[in-house]
């Protein structure tokens, strides 16, 4: 299911923008955590499995985008005014693969300056939040020179559709609340080339749902992304984990839909080891758990044995996240200032919640 970018942003001829004149464009847009992990991917930049996240708040990207009609220099030369900029060969290949859907960007220049809410360090994953405020500045740009109306669903799945060919999990990040990505039967209208809103299939009160983010370690990624869903191609138990996923996709919208917090628990918690014990068994295998994380997971399960509704998740990496409702807030801090920040690096903790989705801080005049 294609949003059809060519036919969204159709235009007869190229937009009248004067030489020298400036355009811009500014989201926030916030990462997400996945419940069921994207784990592996098929050519395209499918998914092998669908997955299920929530949008933070407060861990956001800023990004602005300038277009200046400049044909001697079109494209995205540099980022934060650097050519050397890590994210820009991403951000670069996602504006080719535009221009071939459609072609009366080719002769602009972008001027891209991008800002994380978080400690770049701290390992939360920036390329969610990063790819999806680009394009939906770059996509608001362009929609301001639309010839057809367009709602804002088309243009959010639009977004949703080019985050994905950047980044995968960015795909999830253009929704507030829950977002599914890859098709299932479990969700009507899911897809596997751009993620849903899924709020209307889950309780309310899970929209109040917490995230505290434990920094075990602050140390860069040790495994990038696309080489870790490489490590699915050829694993011994990808068959076995399609299957696992599909039920636990299955259980855990049944979970969010009842607000069944020990259900919910049982099967995020299981999502979250299942990733690393899928790392764990790849060739090369991806040790990256830490001592502190697997002790602060022990703690959690005693304190969620004691009654406090709490519970983790991982993304790839050493980096702990507990969930938990915001009835229990004081509660949860109480235990993670008693009994966890010691673990943490520079007793660093982020405290997150369900967010809203992005936000438009300047949009284009139309
Ligand atoms: C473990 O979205 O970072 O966080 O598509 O290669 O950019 P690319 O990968 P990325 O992978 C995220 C993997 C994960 C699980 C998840 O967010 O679903």
């Amino acid at each position: 299911m294609n949003p059809g970018l060519r036919e969204l942003f159709h235009r007869s001829t190229p937009p009248d923008v004067a030489p020298g004149q400036k355009i811009t464009a500014e989201w926030r847009s916030p990462s997400n955590i996945a419940f069921i992990k994207y784990w592996g991917k098929r050519p395209g930049q499918l998914p092998l499995n669908p997955s299920l996240s929530m949008t933070l708040e407060k861990a956001v990207t800023t990004t602005r985008v300038t277009v200046v009609n400049e044909p001697l220099h079109p494209g995205i030369g540099s980022l934060n005014q650097q050519t050397g900029h890590p994210f820009l060969p991403k951000l670069q290949h996602l504006y080719a693969l535009l221009m071939e859907e459609v072609p009366w960007i080719s002769s602009w220049t972008l001027e891209v300056e991008t800002q994380n809410s978080f400690p770049h360090s701290t390992g939360i994953a920036s390329s969610a939040s990063g790819i999806s405020a680009f394009v939906l500045s770059l996509l608001s740009i362009m929609r301001s020179f639309a010839e057809r109306p367009m709602t804002d669903a088309s243009f959010y799945r639009a977004a949703s559709w080019l985050s994905r060919l950047g980044s995968g999990s960015a795909c999830r990040s253009v929704y507030g609340g829950f977002a599914l990505w890859g098709a299932t039967e479990s969700v009507p209208g899911s897809s596997d080339t751009l993620a849903i809103p899924v709020d209307p299939y889950i309780h309310p009160d899970l929209k109040s749902l917490r995230d505290a983010i434990l920094i075990v370690s602050s140390e860069p990624k040790s495994l990038a992304s696309t080489q870790g869903h490489a490590l699915m191609n050829a694993h011994p138990f990808a068959e076995g984990r399609m299957q696992q996923v599909d039920e636990h996709l299955k259980e855990l919208m049944h979970a969010m839909k009842v607000a069944d917090l020990d259900r919910m628990a049982t099967l995020v918690e299981n999502e979250a080891l299942s990733l690393h014990a899928l790392l764990m068994t790849s060739h090369p295998d991806g040790l990256l758990l830490k001592p502190a994380s697997v002790e602060i997971i022990h703690l959690t399960r005693e304190a969620r044995k004691k009654g406090l509704p709490v519970f983790f998740t991982l993304d790839a990496g050493p980096n702990v996240h507990l969930l938990y409702p915001a009835s229990h807030e004081e509660d949860v801090k109480q235990f993670i200032e008693h009994q966890l920040i010691e673990l943490c690096s520079e007793k660093l903790v982020i405290y997150d919640r369900c967010g809203e989705g992005p936000v438009a801080v300047i949009l284009p005049q139309a």
